[in-house]
């Protein structure tokens, strides 16, 4: 039986198996928290109630012992939860030696044992709600008629420019890690029209931010014939459709993480604003921002928690800043037909655009880019043969993980982060 199928069974007989969440003795009651993956509870042995070897044996245990216990439950109001087990037995299956985790740790020493500290409530939660996020991400796309596929890992051009590009030593040739799959997506949908895929991207980012990691998870998706409404209205179906999962899933695990499930109920359509709007709110409130320069977390953040704290898209950044394959905007030239959902206290969770159609264009952004055409070669012939329409995104998955469960880092949204100052463990 797991823990938390215990609550609520009052004189029943069950048995446990976890681990010694706390331990603290008397001279005539051991108290164990047993800890599963499904939560904790508490275990009394009564000295001369169960036999002396039980008594002693629990008396022995250490902090994350791995035991198997045998009991009563118990209502108790007394008890975290509102109920006990009343132990009859206990086989300790492994004595754990002294456990170095202890209370005030710092963030860096929690980082250092992150194979130790993922048994810690706060990062079980975080791990559940993951698990929930990428469990939505699958349902979203497959209940629209999206195909799965996957992209290589190793690639021989970037799509985001080469200062983040991870290279690799390929059989004596140069290679890199990819950081979307974005050039291969465009060439599949001339396959299947709509896909997705969930899967890693390397970036060699220099900084060290709280929103950055060198390996992360990118949910990316691309459609033909899909223009910059539709996709708008994908990438807010998305965020909306994660958090109500949320919402239904881990409302226990939010509450251990102490964040406040208002927070994750969301509107549709959300609040659209362009960037030129953008710079001018962050002036009327101190904040100038050089026209022409990419908004970073802290404009993001600001922007986000003047207009109410809740999602939002910037739309139409200046084309000259954006990637070579974000379309112009007929309408307006100087900027693009792309946007950013930016959610509050994180910024940037997802990048969207309709795709640059003109191959004269894309050839025109890459050499101004310092990149060879040549390179792109395959990509090129996207726009070479039946060229159509499309759009696409890319989200941080890690982000929105981060964003959700309230968290200062991303490093505490993924199981083992990866950054410019660690790959250990
Ligand atoms: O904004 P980015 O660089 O856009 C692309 O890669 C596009 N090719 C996606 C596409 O259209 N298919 O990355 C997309 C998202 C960002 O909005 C951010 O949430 C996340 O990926 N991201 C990172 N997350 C963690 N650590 C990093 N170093 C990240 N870089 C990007
Ligand atoms: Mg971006």
């Amino acid at each position: 039986m797991k823990i938390k199928d215990v609550f609520g069974k009052d004189g029943e007989v069950v048995e446990l198996k976890g681990w010694v969440y706390r331990h603290r003795t008397s001279k005539e009651v051991v108290f164990v928290v047993l800890r599963d993956s499904s939560g904790i509870i508490q275990c009394t042995f009564k000295k001369g109630v169960v036999p002396d070897e039980i008594f002693e044996r629990a008396e022995d245990l250490s902090v994350e012992s791995s035991v198997i216990v045998k009991g009563r439950v118990k209502k108790d109001e007394r008890a975290p939860g509102g109920y006990e087990i009343v132990g009859e037995g206990l086989e300790v299956v492994h004595k754990a030696e002294r456990f170095p985790i202890v209370r005030d740790k710092s963030k860096e020493f929690l980082r250092d044992v992150r194979h130790l500290w993922l048994r810690s409530r706060e990062m079980t939660s975080v791990l559940k709600i993951r698990s929930t996020v990428f469990g939505a991400i699958h349902e979203f796309f497959r209940s629209r008629g999206f195909y799965e596929v996957q992209a290589p890992i190793f690639t021989t051009a970037g799509s985001e420019g080469g200062s983040t590009l991870f290279e690799v030593d390929y059989f004596g040739k140069k290679v890199y890690l990819t950081q979307s799959w974005q050039l291969y997506a465009e060439a599949m949908i001339f396959s299947l029209e709509k896909i997705y895929t969930v899967a890693p991207s390397f970036r060699a980012e220099k900084s060290k931010t709280s929103r950055h990691l060198t390996e992360f998870w990118h949910a990316e998706m691309e459609a033909a014939w899909m223009d910059f409404d539709e996709l708008a209205k994908t990438a807010e179906g998305l965020i909306k459709h994660i958090c109500d999962r949320v919402l239904e899933e881990n409302m226990d695990d939010l509450k251990v993480l102490n964040v406040d499930p208002e927070r994750l109920k969301l509107e549709l359509p959300f609040r659209r604003i362009t960037y030129e709007e953008v710079l001018r709110i962050l002036k009327e409130n101190g904040m100038e921002v050089p026209r022409g320069k990419d908004l970073g977390a802290k404009e993001e953040t600001n922007i986000a928690k003047i207009l109410g704290g809740k999602p939002i898209l910037i739309t139409h950044y200046p084309k000259e800043i954006m990637a070579f394959y974000k379309k112009r905007d007929p309408n307006n030239p100087k900027y693009a037909l792309n946007f950013n959902l930016i959610v509050p206290d994180v910024g940037e969770v997802l990048d969207a655009s309709e795709r640059e159609p003109d191959i004269n264009e894309i050839i025109k952004s890459l050499k101004a880019d310092g990149a060879d055409p040549k390179d792109y070669d395959f990509y090129l012939d996207t726009r070479r043969y039946g060229s159509v329409p499309h759009s696409g995104f890319g989200m941080g998955i890690d982000r929105v993980v981060q964003w959700i469960c309230g968290l200062d880092s991303i490093q505490e949204a993924i199981p083992f982060p990866r950054t410019i100052k660690r790959v250990e463990p």
